[in-house]
């Protein structure tokens, strides 16, 4: 008979918001994220608008796409972005050197991609070139985008359709400078950062920039440093961090199959995965001793599971399957993050569509959305919602006498006052029950919606789409003033209370 936890969920600090950003996404040029992914050929049998792909729009509108980055990665720093502008037809062709050198019409520009984040109603964040490109290129596509004088560059905009600003603020300079952007030095890149970052204008016209510093990966704690240490703090809105979840732990050899695994690597892939919460901490706090106001938003604009590509796709375009592991993966990290909230202030997970723990696969005119789908299906009710900071002791998970914590959750209350726990149980076999107290809080009902199949390594096919899928969820009770709820193994569960 297992124990029951107790659990409370504290009153916060109502400035304390999980911000709407952390469940943000990213779209590379990288095998069939935008290419036969968002932007397909005219003569797909699907629904579309020019050339966006609208079944992948309706999708993703659902679980309210707060921002987009794009267009990379490791790519964003080869991209010129007057290659994509223009008519189509006297666009210049490029290769992808990144991802399998693919040879691109750019058919799929700044222009399409701005649509594409109107259809979306999401924020567009792009990525500057600052590897290989200009600071007169940078501060050019800024111009360009932005201002509404009637300079060359915006007469081109307006000539090329689009006659109003499009008013883009979120602009990251450079991406992973340490290693695909430029292979540069933490002190070498902060000086380039500031050099790009003076001639990043503000137009009238457009909202004001958020200028986001490339940071560090993972483990890189003297980027961090040296990035807080040498940039002035009213030269930066953001900065970014990198961490990534390899079920074996090494990017040499196997990466970790993306189905078909047994449970030990079931097991090690979740205690890779939360080792993102001592990751952030450690960032976090480096921020603190130069910023304790914490006006500079610690941005993972990467994270996600990384797996071995499946059998038979291009190894450079990383197209892999996902699994209800991965949407364990997702629904921890997102706790850990809303857990963050008063730094991390937004997140990307990688990527979007048919690219890494991606949220849609396609085939043709075929489309499946994966278990991490669903998990931000669930977790949207966090959005713009105050974190409730939650105080319990996770049992353990244990296997071949290692552990992990079972359990793990976040809360929040939105602004009509209903308050939503967001609960992932971690262990395969067992259930843990809770009692949870909700001091300050008047309640009547709880309902839930949760996330499980048989197996971690559910998935869903393009035979059998609805696999692993969400389903209600009525186990939660009001036993006097507590919620009582017996969380199932292996699942992602969101409870509603109100
Ligand atoms: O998301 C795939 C790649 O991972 C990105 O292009 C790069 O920034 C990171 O190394």
């Amino acid at each position: 008979e297992a124990q029951t936890i107790p659990v409370t969920v504290q009153p916060g600090d109502p400035k304390v918001v999980i911000s709407k950003h952390i469940y943000g996404h990213f779209a590379e040029h990288l095998g069939r994220c935008i290419y036969d992914g968002f932007w397909v050929d005219e003569k797909l049998n699907v629904p579309k608008q020019g050339r966006i792909r609208m079944d992948i729009v309706e999708a993703l509108r659902k679980i309210k796409v707060p921002n987009l980055r794009w267009p990379g990665g490791c790519f964003a720093d080869t991209y010129h972005w007057r290659d994509g502008v223009g008519p189509v037809a006297q666009r210049p062709k490029m290769l992808n050197m990144w991802w399998g050198n693919n040879l691109e019409d750019n058919s799929f520009g700044t222009h399409e991609f701005l649509e594409l984040c109107k259809l979306l109603n999401t924020e567009p964040y792009l990525a500057a070139n600052v590897g290989s490109g200009t600071v007169q290129e940078m501060a050019g596509w800024m111009e360009y985008l932005n201002s509404n004088d009637d300079t060359p560059l915006v007469l081109e905009r307006r000539k090329n359709g689009h006659p109003e600003p499009y008013g883009v603020s979120w602009w990251g300079i450079g991406n992973e400078s340490w290693g695909c952007g430029g292979n540069m030095t933490a002190e070498y890149y902060t000086d380039v950062y500031k050099r790009y970052a003076t001639f990043a204008h503000n137009y009238p016209a457009s909202p004001p920039l958020k200028k986001i510093v490339s940071g560090a990966n993972g483990d890189d704690a003297h980027w961090t440093e040296t990035c807080m240490k040498n940039i002035p703090l009213n030269q930066m809105w953001g900065l970014t961090l990198h961490q990534y979840t390899l079920p074996t732990g090494s990017w040499t050899g196997s990466k970790g199959k993306a189905t078909g695994f047994d449970e030990q690597q079931y097991f090690n892939t979740l205690r890779n995965c939360l080792k993102m919460d001592a990751v952030v901490t450690k960032h976090a706090a480096i921020m603190d001793k130069y910023d304790k106001d914490k006006k500079v938003a610690l941005l993972v604009d990467e994270w996600g599971v990384w797996t071995d590509v499946e059998p038979g796709t291009n190894p450079g375009h990383l197209y892999q399957q996902n699994t209800l592991r991965d949407a364990l993966v997702a629904g921890t990290t997102l706790n850990i993050f809303n857990n963050h909230a008063d730094r991390v202030r937004g997140a990307n997970l990688a990527q979007a569509v048919n690219v890494l723990q991606a949220l849609v696969l396609t085939d043709k005119e075929r489309m499946l959305l994966t278990p991490t789908y669903h998990v931000f299906d669930l977790y949207q009710v966090h959005q713009d919602a105050q974190l409730l900071p939650l105080q319990f002791t996770s049992p353990d998970y244990v296997l071949n006498g290692e552990k992990l914590p079972a359990l793990n959750a976040s809360a929040s209350r939105d602004k009509a006052g209903a308050v939503h726990i967001s609960l992932v149980n971690l262990d395969t076999k067992k259930s843990q029950k809770l009692e949870t107290a909700l001091p300050g809080v008047s309640w009547k009902t709880v309902s839930g919606r949760i996330l499980t199949s048989g197996n971690v390594a559910d998935h869903n096919t393009f035979d059998k789409p609805n696999n692993v899928k969400l389903a209600a969820f009525n186990g939660a009770r009001k036993r006097g003033d507590k919620l009582s709820v017996e969380v199932p193994p292996q699942s992602v569960l969101v409870l509603e209370v109100k």
